[in-house]
């Protein structure tokens, strides 16, 4: 067997990197509201570094790069980052989640650097609402450009990630299902994950399968294969929509057994799963001078120990680094 494979068979093909820890938001479902503790300047690994640790794990099998932070888009020179990704020959899908308050200002040059595509963080089509969920003063309407110019500039699939929370957000579930009629979008419904203390509804969690019964109405969902994607959504198609709907359901069905990601933190740590604390410090070795192949021997054993599966729904969540260090 060639690539990358963990101690269960997985086949690892698909790193993400988070490139900041900042954001200029808050969303209550990923950050307390003050904030997190950031990494201070030099604890963050620079495009040098993390161009290195790309080229060791595409030589391993690794060809799809997701750039996340936090917001990826405040960090300065990310097209200059994804620019020395796009060199390395055998990566041949670069992507990138942002929130999208940023995304109109830069879609055009970030398509140009080699960009593939974008995933925008969209969780209500309402202006006070988006306020609430953000916790800021941001306008909806910079995302809802930023959305319209990376289709216009071919960063697609541009898919829309919604995180539905009961009582919140979950009325409007059949409005951005509407638009995948309308408008063509490729929407994702997503389970919100109790990964943050909340401080809104007692439980917001709406299970993947309450979703679908609320879709009912708008006609059968036909399956239809993913656009492209290296991700667990399962993809379905309203009748008459050029758009598509996709589900993720973190946690009332995981899926793990198909799980192919690596994670890259900010601060150089290579995370094995989203929802373990396990975690090796690629950085300290990196500035202590090792060398490609010994980097490569680094990752494949990281990879070796890949766990199983999370424990989400038996009520385990991992201790330690927020989502915005690793890359949600
Ligand atoms: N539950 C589900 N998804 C989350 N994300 C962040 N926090 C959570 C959570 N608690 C995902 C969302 C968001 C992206 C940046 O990370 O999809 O859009
Ligand atoms: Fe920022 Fe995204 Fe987290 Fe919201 S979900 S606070 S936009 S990193």
């Amino acid at each position: 067997m060639t690539g990358l494979f963990d101690c269960f068979q997985r086949p690892i093909n698909y790193l993400r990197i988070s490139i900041t820890d900042r954001c200029n938001q808050r969303c209550i479902y990923c950050m307390p509201p003050e904030g997190v503790l950031l990494s201070p300047h030099q604890d963050i690994l620079t495009y040098e570094e993390i161009h290195t640790i790309v080229r060791a794990a595409a030589e391993l099998g690794i060809n799809k790069i997701r750039l996340t932070g936090g917001e990826p888009l405040l960090r300065s020179g990310v097209s200059e980052l994804i620019k020395m990704i796009a060199r390395i020959e055998s990566v041949d899908d670069i992507s990138l989640t942002t929130n999208g308050i940023l995304l109109g200002q830069y879609a055009a040059e970030l398509k140009s650097a080699g960009l593939r595509r974008v995933n925008v963080s969209l969780d209500t089509l309402k202006q006070a609402k988006f306020e609430f969920i953000t916790r800021s003063d941001n306008n909806l309407s910079d995302v809802l450009q930023g959305i319209e110019l990376a289709r216009s500039v071919g960063l697609n699939p541009v898919k829309l990630n919604m995180v539905v929370m009961a009582g919140i957000n979950d009325d409007e579930i059949t409005d951005f299902a509407a638009k995948t009629i309308s408008d063509d979008w490729h929407v994702r419904f997503i389970e919100f994950m109790p990964i943050t203390s909340y401080d809104g509804v007692t439980s917001p969690f709406i299970s993947v399968s309450d979703i679908k019964k609320r879709l009912e109405p708008l006609g059968k969902l036909e399956p239809c294969p993913p656009r492209v994607g290296n991700g667990p959504a399962k993809y379905y198609c309203l009748p008459g929509a050029k758009g598509s709907i996709g589900f993720i359901t973190p946690v009332s069905e995981h899926f793990c057994f198909q799980c192919n990601r690596l994670r890259l933190t900010t601060d150089g740590k290579l995370r094995l799963c989203l929802l373990a604390e396990e975690a090796i410090d690629l950085k300290q070795p990196l500035r202590s001078g090792i060398s490609l192949a010994e980097l490569k021997k680094l990752i494949e054993k990281a990879v070796s120990s890949k766990p199983l599966r999370h424990y989400l729904a038996e009520g385990y969540l991992p201790k330690g680094q927020p989502f915005s260090k690793i890359g949600g």
